[in-house]
Order: C-alpha cells, then structure tokens, then sequence
C-alpha cells in the first residue's frame, strides 16, 4: 500500500516552473530519499503535501485521504519539518514543546510524558530549558524534530534535515529516524547529502526541473548501471592524444562499458566493469600496448553515479552551475544599479 501518490503535480510561481507532472509513491512504513539540486522543486513538493500549499494541478494522496481536500485529515497525521527553521527566540526550548502540545490538543500528562522521552531521545538535556534564541543550528534543529514528532504522527515529513549539522547532531538524528523506521513510521525526507540518503533509505527518488527522473532502491539502481566503476590513470598527467588510444584499446574489451575520458582530471579514464576478471584482461591489454598503469580504482557504484547517470552531472556540478548562475544575476542586477 501506498500512504503517499502524488500523480501529475503542477505548480509555477509566476513564470517558474517549480513543479512539472511530479509523480511519486510512498510505500507505507518506508523511509524514503528525495535527491535533487537546488531548486529542483523538492520544497515545493512536501509543502503540497503537508497541506500548506496548493498545486495548480494534479492529485494529492496520503493515507487514503484526497489531501487537497480533506486537509484536517491529512494534517493530523503528518509531521513537518521545514526547510527554514523559524523558533520562537525568548521561549525556551520546553515551553516551546509545551506550546506545540496544547496546539495539537494533547492531553496534559501525555504531552509531559512525551516531551520528556524527546528531550531524552534527542538528548536535549542540557540546554532545553534556554531560551530558544541562544540555540545552535544544531540544537535548532532537534528542537523542531521534537516537535514535529510531539503527536507521534504516522508520517513524518522533513525539509533536509540535516543540513550544515555536526557529525554528532546528524548521528542523533539518523539513530531517532532509524527507530522511527522501524516502527512503521513513513518518511518523507529531502536531502543534498547522498551519503545520508543512501544509509537511510529503503527508495529514493531524483528530482530535477520539477519531475522524478530516476526513482527504486538505492541498490536496484547502482545495479542498473551496469557495474563497477573504475578509474584509471596511464601517467599522472596524461594528454588528450593518448587519453584516446587507451580509450580506443579498452572500450572493445569484453565487459568494459561506458568507457570516457575525464579532462578535469588530467585525462583519467573513467568506465564500467561488469567483474574483476574484466581488470586481469585489462592490464594484459594495456602492457600489449606498452601502456603503463600509474593508478588504477576500483570501487561499488555509489548513489553519486547513479545521479550523474539520471542528471549526466554530479550532485556538485549541478550545484555549482546554479550557483554560478546566481552569482551571474547577482553581478547584472549589480551592474544595473
Ligand atoms: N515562494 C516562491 N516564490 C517564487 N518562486 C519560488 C517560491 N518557492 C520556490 N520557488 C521557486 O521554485 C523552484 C523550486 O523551488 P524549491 O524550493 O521547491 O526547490 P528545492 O528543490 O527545495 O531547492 P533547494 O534544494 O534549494 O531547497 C525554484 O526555482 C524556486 O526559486
Ligand atoms: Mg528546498
């Protein structure tokens, strides 16, 4: 059973397209990974189906619930958290979750209990009762877990939770969704780290321009690739010339795929190997050849191929590209002045 659809989703702001036909299933009790670069319209996305905001067209399911409609349904069983952390700055970090209890109605001594059991969980301890103000982004950041966990929702939605986090905040974090996990909560999350995706997720999804390109398990799409990947150096730089006589030698060797030459990084071959026994016959080839083999690696495919295979860039291109394209505007409207 699905406990999220999303079928066909518009939605533009003015003359932005933030959304283009996005469909996407959720498998109930999953912890499911959306990937994708800024303004890929992963935001836009969790906020339609946190009921926050509307889609210009499309349907919206979660739980059986038409969530466009029946917004009072679908609210009261998702927790959000955003994107942007906005926290009351002279509350402090318990009077803030006592308030968030009364907001969904919990009884009284339910809602002491189950901060409580957050505060620990989360090991807030030693700073919950500052005021919010005085709060890290880290500390920020479990504050609003907590509370989008309060009511113990059965789906939980969050905005890249983890963003610019310290190793021990984000562990905290990926331990309490874990659990969560495995207890049947579902799990939206949106994140830029594929190393926290791959961990976590049973499915992901890749969202670029507004719709899913690639989505299935972690290892369903390594495997797709088609193997290994490899990367190998005849020199420590290399030129453009030989480059292509390795790349012409390897590219007809049984097992070999996707083979092509990586300027960036003093013209390294980069390809797939469908088994080791494909390396063997390589190096034989290589030395026929009088090709020396200066550096050579080897290693699973990771969830980084996967979207540069879906995107033909990696995660960091495609953001750099972006914002280098904000730098750009930014000069203009600088120049303009
Ligand atoms: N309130 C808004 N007004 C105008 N444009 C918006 C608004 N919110 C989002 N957009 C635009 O819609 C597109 C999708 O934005 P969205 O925030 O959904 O992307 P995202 O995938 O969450 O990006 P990021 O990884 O940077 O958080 C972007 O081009 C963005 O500039
Ligand atoms: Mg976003």
């Amino acid at each position: 059973m699905f406990f999220i659809q999303l079928k066909n989703l518009y939605k533009s702001y003015g003359s932005i397209k933030a959304l283009n036909g996005l469909n996407l299933k959720v498998p109930k009790g999953a912890l499911y990974g959306l990937l994708g670069p800024n303004g890929a319209g992963k935001s836009t996305a969790l906020r339609i189906i946190c009921t926050l905001l509307d889609p210009d067209s499309g349907d919206v399911e979660v739980a059986g619930h038409n969530a466009l409609i029946e917004e009072k349904e679908t609210r009261r069983r998702l927790g959000y958290v955003a994107q942007e952390v906005a926290i009351d700055k002279i509350l402090t970090g318990r009077e803030l979750l006592l308030l968030q209890g009364d907001l969904y109605h919990l009884n009284k001594n339910y809602k002491k209990a189950r901060i409580e059991e957050l505060i620990e969980r989360l090991e807030m301890n030693e700073w919950i009762d500052r005021r919010c103000g005085s709060f890290s982004g880290g500390m920020k950041r479990r504050l609003d877990l907590a509370s989008g966990l309060l009511h113990e929702p059965e789906l939980l939605i969050l905005d890249e939770p983890t963003v610019g986090l310290d190793i021990e905040s984000r562990a905290v974090i990926w331990g309490l969704l874990k659990e969560l996990k495995n207890n049947e909560t579902t799990i939206l999350l949106s994140s830029h780290y594929l190393e926290e995706v791959d961990e976590l997720s049973d499915e992901i999804a890749i969202i670029d321009k507004g719709k899913v390109i690639a989505s299935g398990k972690p290892d369903d799409l390594k495997k797709k690739l088609g193997g290994d990947r490899v990367t190998l150096r005849v020199r420590e730089f290399s030129d453009e010339l030989e480059a292509e006589s390795v790349r012409k030698l390897i590219k007809n060797i049984n097992g070999v795929s996707n083979v092509v030459v990586n300027k960036k990084q003093g013209y390294s071959l980069n390809f797939l190997v469908q088994s080791n026994d494909v390396i063997s016959n390589l190096s034989e080839c290589l030395a026929k050849e009088n090709f020396d083999v200066f550096a050579l690696s080897h290693s699973r495919p990771s969830l980084d191929d996967v979207y540069l295979q879906a995107t033909g860039k990696t995660l960091m291109d495609a953001e750099l590209e972006l914002a280098g394209k904000r730098d750009l505007k930014l000069e203009n409207k600088k120049s303009m002045r």
